[in-house]
């Protein structure tokens, strides 16, 4: 999901281990954009879909995806074979880092997708593209938003990093300038950030886990990598619908909320 938040209630973090929500906070931004996911719905064909895009991603990943994002596929319970049901993907996420997969309609107004965030609330569509078109889809389907992003999010200081990006841009919400200079920093690292692990890149942004072209153009040399520096990130423009002719690594993932916070106080 490229933009999103609230409160249902039920839950946002609390101290380390505890991630209930507190009872007076709801989601009113967010409220009409929350739907239910309709698992029984999918057709044998949108699972064999769902099959062939995993096994497609699979080979390339298992050795090319950080080891955080591999972990949080198996920590969730993701299947090959199926497509997730989310109300699982949430039950086996929320006790680890009280994130949620939450079923949303689409595209969410920018208050909306923070409110969202700041409430560990993943905003995830539920329709999967069509066999016609594995590889790219202009909108976030349920491929890209759970295969691509939701593992990050069984990670501890990748969720807690999200959230705390979510709260900063919600108090942006006025400020165009500054969330689009916050935007790029979402774009370089939630949707297509990397990390150099044991000296190699892996990836770990669900533009290109879910992107089996994009990704392996990245890993082939066929893109710039420079290393993460934030007046870099938050100064370079993109184009959501061309291959990126340049990104941004880092060296671990206390870099990119550190990064965040320091965004925060610029932004101020
Ligand atoms: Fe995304």
């Amino acid at each position: 999901m490229l933009l999103l938040a609230n409160m249902r209630p039920g839950g946002v973090m609390g101290s380390a281990g505890s991630y209930t929500l507190h009872p007076d906070m709801h989601l009113r931004e967010a409220a009409p954009y929350l739907i239910e996911q309709d698992y029984s719905a999918y057709t044998a064909d949108q699972h064999a879909v769902w099959a062939e895009l995993v096994q497609r991603r699979m080979p390339q990943l298992r050795q090319h995806a950080c080891r955080e994002y591999l972990e949080g596929f198996e920590q969730i319970g993701l299947r090959e074979d199926r497509l997730p049901d989310l109300k699982t993907v949430s039950s086996r996420l929320q006790p680890r880092t009280g994130w949620q997969s939450t079923p949303v309609s689409g595209f969410l107004p920018p208050g909306a997708f923070f409110e969202m965030l700041s409430a560990r609330m993943f905003p995830t569509t539920t329709w999967l593209r069509g066999r016609d078109s594995l590889e790219y889809t202009p909108e976030p389907d349920i491929f890209h938003d759970v295969f691509g992003h939701v593992p990050m999010h069984a990670h501890p200081i990748f969720g807690d990093f999200l959230q705390h990006y979510g709260q900063i841009c919600a108090g942006l919400i006025t400020n165009p300038i500054a969330l689009e200079r916050m935007g790029r920093v979402f774009w370089f690292t939630v949707e297509f950030g990397i990390i150099r692990q044991n000296g190699e890149l892996k990836v770990y942004g669900s533009g290109l886990i879910s992107s089996h072209g994009e990704c392996t153009r990245v890993l082939a040399g066929g893109c710039v990598v420079r290393e993460f520096d934030l007046d870099a990130v938050m100064n370079q423009e993109f184009d959501t619908g061309a291959m990126q002719p340049v990104l941004y690594a880092v060296e671990s993932f206390d870099q990119i909320y550190e990064a965040t916070k320091m965004a925060e106080a610029r932004l101020k």
